[in-house]
């Protein structure tokens, strides 16, 4: 038995934020954003568009193009409409699915894979027979655009993905899963205040510490040292090769990571997809936007991998299913 996806779904905001819109107030150049991180435009939400509005119409897109209604609803975020409550349950009612089983996965950049375990779990356990997983970011809020370190990094988005039960091989079939953190690396890439530790005082509002701060040579390190270890791990798992593996999917955080996991896992280069020039870093939202621009054939053998704050990494493999148009 295991959980197989039956639909996908995306939205993004219309509004585009080329390179060179922000390096118009930001000491940055489109040609250094482009070589450094291979971004060359991502979207931003307007103001008053939260994760939940972009995470509804990703999801209703997912229901639709499974035909099929959810009676679990998880959503992978790190960019809550508020910090309390979670938006599952406002997506789940919002998508006309009244009082199901709905929840937030807080897992970062890898918040997407982490989820899709979680929704085989749910499925596995007969808790759920149907899973809407939505990846919905709009980390616009929490990135200081005064900050040419990160500005130029992420952008907001959602993909969903309806899940129900088939059998174990049946194409679109999630898993084996490798899952993992490193809770001593915290402090690599976080914001600093605005939770219990620090609330969000007039001090650290001044210090700009609500929002995210990073050390950018850090977690590119250990983003790819995580990232080929798990997929590697989660092959093994699966009884496969890096020859089985017919499209490398990975987190889109920057695409110079995804080719140096690709170089070291041998992906050769067609194989990989990269879609992080559209995009920027949408966090968890960042594979199911992937996976809905690969243009992935049914059959293909396809390795996610991911890794972001916490800092978490997770990877699966997916024999991507005949799906219908959203
Ligand atoms: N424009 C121009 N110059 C810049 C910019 C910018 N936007 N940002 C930084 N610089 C400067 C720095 O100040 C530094 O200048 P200095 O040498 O005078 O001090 C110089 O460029 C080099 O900085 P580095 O940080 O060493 O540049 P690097 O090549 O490492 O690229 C980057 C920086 C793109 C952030 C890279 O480290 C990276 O992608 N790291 C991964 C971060 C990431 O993707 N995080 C997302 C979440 S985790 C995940 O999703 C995997």
């Amino acid at each position: 038995m295991s959980a197989v996806i039956r639909g996908l779904g995306t939205a993004v905001p219309d509004r585009v934020v080329t390179n060179a819109e922000l390096a118009a107030t930001l000491d940055t150049t489109d040609e250094w954003v482009r070589t450094r991180t291979g971004i060359a435009e991502r979207r931003i939400a307007e103001v008053g568009t939260a994760t939940a509005d972009l995470a509804v119409e990703a999801g209703a897109e997912a229901l639709k193009a499974a035909g099929e209604q959810a009676d679990a609803v998880v959503i992978a975020t790190s960019t809550p409409d508020r910090s309390l409550p979670g938006v599952g349950p406002e997506v789940a009612a919002r998508l006309g699915l009244g009082t199901v089983n709905a929840f937030d996965v807080n897992a970062a950049c890898t918040g997407f894979v982490y989820g899709l375990a979680v929704a085989a779990g749910l499925i596995a356990g007969d808790i759920a027979d149907r899973v809407l997983l939505v990846g919905a970011e709009t980390m616009s809020r929490i990135t200081d655009f005064s900050d040419r370190s990160t500005a130029v990094l992420f952008g907001d988005g959602a993909g969903a993905v309806l899940l129900s039960r088939g059998a174990e091989g049946d194409q679109g079939a999630v898993g084996p899963f490798d899952l993992g953190s490193d809770g001593d690396a915290s402090d690599l890439l976080c914001v600093p205040a605005g939770g219990s530790r620090r609330p969000a005082d007039p001090d650290a509002i001044a210090a700009r510490d609500t929002f995210l701060q990073m050390d950018g040579r850090e977690v590119y390190r250990q983003a790819v040292r995580r990232m080929v270890a798990s997929s590697q791990k989660v092959l093994d798992r699966a009884g496969l090769t890096v020859a089985d593996v017919d499209r490398l999917v990975g987190h889109q955080a920057n695409a110079r990571i995804l080719d140096a996991v690709a170089d070291r896992l041998g992906v050769a280069p067609e194989r990989r997809f990269v879609n992080v020039a559209r995009y920027g870093n949408t966090s968890a939202a960042s594979i199911p936007l992937a996976l809905a621009d690969a243009d992935l054939e049914p059959g293909e053998q396809v390795l996610l991998t991911a890794f972001g704050a916490g800092m978490t990494w997770g990877s699966t493999v997916v024999r991507w299913p005949s799906l219908p148009p959203g």
